[in-house]
């Protein structure tokens, strides 16, 4: 494939929330930023979408609540996210907002689309409806005679509504993960969805409100407002323009490559997506991925359950790279991982600070004390440990794209690491402090410390679009300008020009104390 053909068009969900944003907030968001600065340094033109759901009753209580007017509580809404987003540097290329009006008038075209073909009828509804999930459930699905996604109470419900006949996608829905395993990851959701809600039989789906004022009228019936899930999901086709006068990102980036989002709205993604999609006769998403919650004292993150974890706090604290690096290594992809300020620490001891910031630290060090702070000139590479990181260099950015394409980060970050630990040990083998007494092992060192400070660019490069901070960080000490935008330079170990002037300044990681933090935390 020619670079120009590759694309990769990439979403979040859509964030909404009526409380302060928290740390598992972050989480998806943080994840597909490393994805999409990963794709386009390889090559790809990627569209990396988020953005934020503004509908619905929720939104709508909350403002009342509040005094303020829905779009007064939406404004704030979409200003905190995107000022969260800054904080954490993410590459979006599109920001959506559902209550842009060329959104509201895609949804509204869809809605009348399915509608008249059919796939959207009007009938009576009576089933048992969670407010917070804005959700009606059959009692077959309640959970204890709770909401089965959020465990909180339902009540009776009745009301007309039109409804999207969802019942006549379960076989097409049965085949396509059947035949296409890939679609839904990682696999351990495909069963859950599979045989807890396709195999029993999909109801159709109420896809309209009359009891919801804050939402997008249903075009030919005003007193219903389109349901929030639908208005939702469609941000992924009008963010291109579909059924727009311009359809020319549609064109181009449908389908998704992938969807990311959290285990709890998978069903909505791999059940009612690729339903209405089918539906609109448009090719499916490559992938969906759910992965799992960002767990804090046992429990998902969330306002609701009252154990907030500030982002600002945290960044401001540790810096963000070590934020970045905490989200994307210690959750299990797929798995849920449980937030402790103990184990962020720990992290930022073990893998930033001692291992790569000392491996940094001690290179340049070593270049400025030897070789008047200028790379020396490299060896040819034969000698079997120079060989081994050599090899290891150049079989880097082969692996972190495999883990890549497995949207599977912490293994991405793992394999870097990897060279970080390889790289450290060698300088235990090779022990350029001894080499250094000795004037005639000079060229010796100075191939040690090339291959070292060599290594280092390679795990810039590599790791620039996960800690991009840090990876500009370390080419700024070792000269050598801006992180390049491809991954081209990672192909011959040997790049590293003789003379680029290095300087230590200050370290990439200060060594924190964690029992003294953890006592200054808890005192303040
Ligand atoms: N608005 C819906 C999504 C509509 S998509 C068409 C929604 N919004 S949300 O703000 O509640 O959640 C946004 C994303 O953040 C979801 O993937 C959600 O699961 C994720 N997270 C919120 N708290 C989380 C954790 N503690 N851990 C990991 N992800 C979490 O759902």
């Amino acid at each position: 494939m020619k670079k120009q053909d590759k694309k990769f068009y990439i979403t979040t969900p859509l964030y909404y929330s009526s409380g302060k944003l928290h740390l598992g907030h972050c989480y998806t968001t943080v994840v597909c930023d490393s994805l999409a600065r990963f794709k386009r340094k390889d090559g790809y033109d990627v569209f990396f979408l988020t953005g934020t759901d503004e509908h619905g009753q929720n939104i709508a209580k909350r403002a009342e609540e509040k005094g303020i007017t829905p779009k007064e509580f939406v404004d704030n809404l979409y200003r905190d996210i995107t000022d969260l987003w800054s904080l954490m540097k993410i590459t979006y290329d599109k920001f959506i907002r559902t209550t842009d009006e060329y959104h509201e008038e895609t949804v509204k075209k869809i809605f009348t689309k399915l509608y008249e073909q059919g796939d959207i009828y009007k009938a009576e509804y009576e089933g048992w409806y969670c407010s917070p999930c804005e959700s009606f459930w059959a009692e077959s699905q309640l959970e204890d005679g709770k909401c089965p996604d959020c465990h909180r109470e339902v009540s009776r419900a009745k009301e007309e509504s039109y409804f999207f006949r969802l019942s006549k996608y379960g076989d097409k829905l049965l085949k396509l993960y059947e035949k296409n395993p890939e679609f839904l990851q990682p696999k351990s959701r495909v069963n859950e969805m599979v045989n807890n809600f396709i195999k029993p039989g999909l109801q159709d789906l109420a896809v309209s409100r009359t009891s919801v004022s804050w939402g997008v009228p249903v075009p030919f019936d005003n007193k219903h407002s389109i349901y929030v899930w639908i208005d939702a999901l469609a941000n992924y086709l009008t963010a291109l323009g579909y059924m727009s006068d311009d359809e020319e990102l549609f064109k181009k980036y449908w389908p998704a490559d992938v969807h990311m989002m959290a285990k709890e709205i998978v069903r909505f993604h791999s059940i009612i997506w690729p339903s209405l999609l089918m539906a609109l006769d448009l090719p499916l998403p490559k992938h969906v991925y759910g992965h799992g919650w960002l767990l804090f004292g046992g429990d998902k993150m969330s306002k609701s359950k009252g154990n907030v974890v500030d982002p600002y706090f945290l960044v401001g604290r540790y810096g963000l790279d070590a934020i970045r690096y905490y989200l994307l290594r210690e959750v299990p992809f797929g798995n849920d991982g449980v937030f402790s300020i103990k184990s962020l620490l720990g992290r930022y001891n073990d893998d930033l600070c001692n291992s790569l910031g000392n491996l940094v630290s001690r290179t340049i060090a070593m270049i400025e004390k030897n070789f008047d702070g200028k790379v020396p000139a490299k060896g040819n590479f034969k000698d079997s440990l120079d060989k081994e990181l050599k090899d290891m260099s150049e079989c880097l950015i082969g692996k972190v794209r495999e883990a890549v394409d497995g949207f599977n980060v912490p293994q991405a970050l793992t394999e870097i690491m990897a060279l970080v630990y390889r790289a450290n040990k060698y300088i235990d083998e090779t022990t350029p402090w001894t080499l250094a007494k000795d004037l005639e092992q000079k060229g010796r060192l100075g191939e040690v410390l090339y291959n070292l400070a060599e290594v280092l660019r390679f795990v810039a490069v590599a790791l620039s679009p996960f800690l991009p901070d840090t990876a500009q960080s370390i080419f700024d000490k070792l000269g050598l300008g801006k992180v390049p935008d491809d991954f081209d330079s990672l192909a011959r170990f040997g790049g590293l020009e003789e003379g680029t002037p290095v300087t230590k300044g200050k370290n990439l990681f200060d060594r924190i104390n964690i029992d003294e933090e953890l006592k200054k935390l808890e005192e303040e």
